[in-house]
């Protein structure tokens, strides 16, 4: 972390978990636990029909409730969709984009992923823009080059300005839901390599300015080796995005 210089996000990906009376009760639980931890932002993205009442247990709180994906089209025939102007009309300020669940079952391209971060940006939310690679491209040492085509081909044509409204999230795919993790010294070198593509495009100050976050079995016992390295900027957690106590720890980690 470099909290001078950049603002720490810590968010949870409730993935398909959580009715919304479990969200209540999950939200008004962790409330005051997280309450007057300010060092960070604390983020819950939940399933579209959770956000709601995620969001009314969160009012007043420092959490904010995001979405998980978000179309690219205004509206529209895509059964089963969901646009940002529809997120915003309910007080989403944050969605998740290009998460690894999303390419590996559903079908999603950088392509895609791009033209779906341009829709949000545009339509005033935040984004959480998750990259990283797969296991076998680790193991042939593919790694740095796979993360800087993700970067480029998902930012393109996003201006510096819109950037500042963009968080990415580097997300090794063998290390999410998987109980392994990156170890500390795989993620700050990865981060670092995903600000460098970033200072390429948009100038080494701008890129200077951009949280990038770890995901990965991010969780109580890893969190603060892993947001001690200079460029990893924050945790997008999912199993421990479901425990009050282990969320809670992750975010005291990053005070
Ligand atoms: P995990 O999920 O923490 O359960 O590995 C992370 C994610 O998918 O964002």
């Amino acid at each position: 972390m470099n909290p001078a210089k950049r603002r720490t996000v810590i968010a949870g990906n409730w993935k398909m978990n959580f009715t919304p009376a479990e969200a209540t009760e999950f939200i008004n639980t962790i409330k005051p636990m997280v309450a007057g931890k300010d060092n960070c932002d604390v983020i819950f993205c939940a399933p579209y029909v959770t956000i709601a009442a995620a969001m009314e247990a969160a009012k007043g709180s420092n959490i904010k409730i995001g979405a998980e994906n978000v179309h690219f089209a205004p509206k529209g025939a895509y059964t089963g969709e969901v646009s940002a102007e529809m997120l915003k009309a309910i007080g989403v300020e944050v969605v998740i984009i290009g998460h690894s669940e999303r390419r590996q079952y559903f079908g999603e391209t950088d392509e895609t992923v791009n033209l779906r971060t341009k829709a949000a940006l545009e339509a005033g939310l935040r984004v959480i823009l998750c990259l990283g690679e797969v296991k076998e491209q680790r193991l042939s040492g593919i790694t740095n080059e796979v993360v800087a085509m993700q970067t480029k081909l998902d930012l393109a044509g996003i201006s510096a300005e819109q950037l500042k409204n963009v968080v990415i999230a580097y997300e090794p795919v063998w290390a999410i839901g998987t109980g392994l993790t990156a170890t500390p010294e795989q993620a700050q070198e990865t981060c670092a390599v995903i600000r460098g593509v970033l200072a390429d495009m948009y100038g080494a100050d701008v890129a200077e300015t951009v949280t990038i976050q770890y995901g990965g079995s991010m969780n109580e016992k890893n969190a603060a080796e892993l947001l001690a390295k200079p460029d990893v900027d924050g945790g997008l957690i999912g199993g421990a995005s479901l425990v009050p106590e282990k969320f809670t720890a992750i975010v005291d980690a990053a005070q």
